[in-house]
């Protein structure tokens, strides 16, 4: 007996529906999709032309009955729901009924499959989605379905491919997601008679990493298993080492499908602050979350890439303590210091940063992570961070050492300062402060050359909002009023301020958007502290300290970098001299 049903129209008009097939790729992913939705651990993809001419997916999973083979071809003909409610409990990638009647139709379409206990399997050919042949063949029990001449039938959209070169890339970085979020899948993918990518479905992600990136980034990766409010959340995440300029090592799953979504992005973004990642970057990682279909809404775009979660903030907190949790492990840390305090560090750590950090803008309307309110935890900080130390000493003229309670920490002047200035900056430069400008006594001008005379009138807003007091003077010149208003070591020359920012930033010229701000004003920042083997009184160091003791993360410097060294006082034994 078939399984296969047609939806009715209520359900129809409520399921996300609409074309998704642009190109080869978006073929590949249906086809395999459905091959892991009939429960195949077994599937070869091959692939001609970049998959504008020959597309052929093989699967070792149940099959189709007989009676449902034309039936699968049908719009709105599905396995698995029988009406639109049944998504709160469904877990299959498919379930519009949609995918083989598009690719069916604009294309010329070959299906195979046999279940197992059917002797011999159904053939049946479509041209532009007309049937027109269909009979018993011999066949391996599962299904293959060649796609062959994607677009004949409309030649406008053909022309939108890209050469097969980049066609081919799209269907191999699908894959090789897909390969990731089923580790227990082995698949295959040939181009050109040619095999270019396989996993052997022995469910290692750290096999998986090795694969796809290499030896650096597996030797830099932990592993995530973490598990509360019946969310579970599991993969990989990098180590500073690997942290990465763009988003695009950023790889997250919900229930195994590839998804995008701005809440789990900031939530990794925060729970990463801190863990020494560096401003302009991003953290590596590669999580699933598994959790009960009823707490998101997958029906919202034909693609499902796009997903509303029913309570953003408990996955927000979730996938931010599963990855916190990881960054506290001995592994990470090389040390297990916080092991053992860990779930009340980060609960800690959790409402402070979400008090204080989380910008609105990058979540969505329906945020409520405000629950505690700010003034509380103001205080509570405050409280927290009142340090009472006792001034050592300074070692090699660049590290502070001070003593607190049982402690040793040496501090690194330069990336403690830095790290002050970089807090203040951007403090000015979020506030759109107007009074945060020191006046140079002279003014200067400067002459530049042409690209760093184009950079600075493109970026005028940066230097202004910094602090920078600047007037376009023509002819590639640049004159000098003033520079941002924080607190120098001694007098920094508004010139080579100045010049050192913007000889960092063209070097450095890739990051574009938000990152630019962060990566100037963490240049300024760096440009403006006080470097190693630079005297500091008594008096600059207590003041040094106790700004960076009541800063938000005074544990890193913008780069990155550790700002402070902690030694216990039991690691001080004689018996080890
Ligand atoms: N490889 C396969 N093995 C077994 N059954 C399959 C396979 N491919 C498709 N089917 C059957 O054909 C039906 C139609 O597939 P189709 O991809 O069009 O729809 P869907 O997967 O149900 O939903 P969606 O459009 O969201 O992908 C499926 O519901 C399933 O019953
Ligand atoms: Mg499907």
């Amino acid at each position: 007996m078939g399984k296969i049903i047609l939806l009715d129209d209520l359900s129809i008009n409520q399921i996300a529906a609409g074309e998704v097939i642009e190109r080869p790729a978006n073929v590949v992913k249906e086809l395999v999709e459905n091959s892991v939705d009939a429960g195949a651990d077994k599937i070869t993809i091959e692939v001609k032309k970049g998959g504008k001419t020959f597309i052929k997916i093989t699967d070792n999973g149940k099959g189709i009955d007989k009676e449902d083979m034309p039936l699968s071809l049908e719009r709105h003909a599905t396995s698995k729901i029988k009406s639109v409610d049944d998504l709160e409990h469904t877990y299959t990638m498919g379930f519009r009924g949609e995918a083989l009647a598009s690719i069916a139709s604009i294309s010329n379409f070959t299906m195979i499959s046999r279940t197992e206990n059917e002797e011999l399997g159904v053939k049946i050919v479509a041209e532009g989605g007309d049937i027109i042949s269909a009979e018993e063949v011999q066949a391996n029990s599962g299904t293959t379905i060649i796609v062959e001449n994607i677009f004949f039938n409309t030649p406008v959209r053909y022309k939108f491919l890209k050469n097969d070169g980049t066609e081919f890339r799209y269907i191999k970085e699908w894959l090789e997601k897909f390969a990731m979020a089923h580790l227990d899948v082995s698949v295959k993918l040939i181009n050109d008679s040619k095999t270019v990518f396989t996993s052997n479905g022995r469910g290692n992600i750290f096999d998986m990493v090795y694969l796809l990136y290499g030896k650096d980034v597996k030797e830099n990766i932990i592993k995530v298993d973490y598990e509360q409010e019946n969310i579970k959340v599991t993969g990989v995440i990098g180590t500073s080492v690997i942290a990465r300029d763009t988003r695009k090592d950023q790889i997250v799953f919900l229930n195994k499908r590839n998804i995008k979504n701005s809440t789990l992005t900031a939530s990794a973004d925060q729970a990463f602050k801190g863990g020494g990642t560096g401003i302009g970057k991003h953290g590596f990682f590669i999580l699933n979350l598994d959790m009960p279909a009823n707490y998101y809404d997958i029906n919202v775009h034909p693609t499902k890439m796009e997903v509303r979660f029913k309570d953003e903030s408990k996955v927000f907190k979730v996938f931010y303590n599963a990855i916190k949790n990881a960054m506290l492990t001995k592994e990470f840390l090389g040390n297990s210091e916080v092991e053992e305090k860990k779930e009340a560090y980060v609960e800690k750590e959790f409402n402070f940063m979400t008090n204080h950090f989380i910008k609105p803008a990058s979540l969505v309307p329906t945020n409520k992570m405000k629950n505690v309110s700010e003034d509380k935890s103001i205080i509570e900080r405050e409280e927290k961070r009142k340090v009472e130390y006792k001034f050592i000493g300074i070692l090699f003229r660049t590290y502070i050492v001070i003593e607190v309670g049982d402690e040793v920490y040496l501090i690194d002047q330069h990336a403690a300062h830095e790290r002050l200035l970089y807090e203040q900056i951007r403090e000015n430069y979020k506030n759109n402060l107007q009074n945060n400008t020191q006046m140079t006594l002279l003014s200067e001008v400067i002459n530049l050359t042409h690209k760093e005379y184009e950079f600075v009138k493109e970026n005028m807003d940066l230097f202004k909002k910094s602090g920078f007091d600047l007037e376009d003077f023509g002819e590639n010149c640049i004159k000098i009023n003033g520079i941002p208003d924080i607190e120098y070591r001694e007098k920094t020359s508004a010139r080579a301020l100045f010049m050192d920012t913007l000889d960092e930033m063209l070097t450095n010229e890739r990051s574009q958007g938000k990152d630019i701000e962060e990566r100037f004003i963490a240049t300024v920042a760096c440009k403006a502290a006080v470097k190693a083997n630079m005297d500091l009184t008594k008096q600059e160091v207590d003041k040094l300290i106790d700004n960076l003791l009541v800063l938000k993360n005074p544990y890193t410097c913008p780069h990155g970098r550790p700002t402070t060294i902690k030694f216990d006082k039991d690691k001080f034994s004689l018996e080890d001299i």
